[in-house]
């Protein structure tokens, strides 16, 4: 459905669809996740027409099924959001955090200092997502967008064998795009679209998100440019992510910000627009060998709180406090002592009865 031809579409003729193919544009859904301001500035139609354009793509989809309609009644919302899916982090501790795991149809936000985790997460939800749906995950590829080339296959593999899967295997359902500039981070989303229905991709990676951003558009004059270019790549993670039905992950570093006097003097750099655009955001933190995860903001989970860590395995919970007492005293087993306890049981007395 969502790959009819756009020339089958009224005002499209062969120039224009060829202008919209060299532009990543193939079909209906391309032509939505672009959205009609975009698609003037590739074709050089009208922006009247192109809205026009959008909003009949938009229409065919919804008559198809394939998107919700304008108006809906809660209770096809409802519906629709049956349809979401959820990736386990192979966690129990981070699974609680997210109620079940990470979902399609949104955007979650790992945000925090470096070496925090945030790579390492990603690089779990890849093994993860590839698990069948009994086992937590959703049968389904990763698009992984790296443009800080620390994505690791090595990791994969390690993480894959940990879960009893074949590395091999899971590494051929990984689609690594090495992003160089933010520009051509812009470019792999708007090209995404087609590989995201042949390869079944069910999650999305942006490690980092905003680094790029930051690095290209330095100084106070630039930073309303560069808001607004991270908002339409942010924007864009979010369509893809409700379009197609999979979960989008982006990572964002943290910058030490003076003017907080209490609490964690740090925040996200995307600042306010990536904060308005996902749907959750998780603040990673370390402390000493732990690290803890914070859900800040969320439309339906509390905010709380949780350990874990990091091994082999990817991210993992923390050990249980009795089986570390146990590990060590087994290790170090402790001379036999004649404890208070042993004479109250000999001193108990008989009731008689
Ligand atoms: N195989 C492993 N076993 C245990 N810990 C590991 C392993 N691999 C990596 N780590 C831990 O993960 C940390 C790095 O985490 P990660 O790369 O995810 O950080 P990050 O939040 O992405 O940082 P940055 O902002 O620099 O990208 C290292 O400090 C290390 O402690
Ligand atoms: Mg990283």
């Amino acid at each position: 459905m969502e790959d009819i031809r756009l020339d089958s579409l009224e005002g499209v003729g062969p120039v224009t669809a060829r202008k919209l193919t060299d532009a990543g544009v193939h079909n209906m859904m391309d032509l939505v996740v672009r959205g009609p301001v975009e698609i003037s500035d590739i074709t050089g139609m009208e922006k009247d027409s192109t809205e026009k354009l959008v909003n009949k793509a938009r229409q065919y989809l919804a008559d198809g099924g394939v998107l919700s309609q304008d108006f809906v009644s809660a209770s096809d919302i409802y519906k629709r959001r049956q349809e979401i899916g959820k990736i386990t982090t192979g966690t129990e501790c981070l699974d609680t955090l997210f109620d079940g795991g990470i979902e399609t149809q949104a955007l979650t936000e790992v945000y925090g200092e470096f070496g925090c985790g945030k790579t390492q997460f990603c690089h779990t939800l890849c093994v993860m997502v590839q698990k069948s749906r009994e086992e937590g995950g959703l049968g389904g590829g990763v698009l992984y967008m790296d443009s800080e080339n620390t994505f690791r296959p090595e990791r994969i593999v390690s993480i894959a064998k940990a879960n009893g899967m074949d590395p091999q295997r899971v590494l051929d359902n990984i689609v690594v795009a090495r992003a160089y500039n933010s520009s051509h981070q812009v470019l792999i989303l708007e090209e995404a679209g087609a590989i995201i229905r042949e390869s079944n991709i069910k999650l999305l990676v942006a490690d980092s998100a905003v680094g790029l951003f930051r690095s290209e558009y330095l100084g106070r004059g630039t930073l309303s440019e560069r808001q607004q270019r991270l908002n339409h790549f942010v924007h864009l993670l979010v369509r893809i992510a409700e379009a197609y039905n999979c979960a989008a992950v982006a990572t964002n570093q943290v910058m030490s910000s003076p003017d907080v006097f209490f609490g964690d003097p740090t925040k996200p750099i995307g600042g306010n627009v990536v904060a308005h655009t996902s749907t959750y955001r998780i603040y990673f933190k370390k402390s000493g060998k732990k690290r803890i995860a914070r859900m800040v903001d969320s439309p339906h989970h509390p905010e709380e709180e949780v350990i874990f860590g990091i091994g082999e395995a990817g991210v993992i919970d923390p050990e249980d406090p009795k089986a570390k007492k146990a590990r060590k005293a087994k290790a170090d087993p402790a001379p036999p002592t004649d404890g208070p306890g042993d004479a109250t049981d000999a001193g108990t007395p008989d009731t008689g009865n």
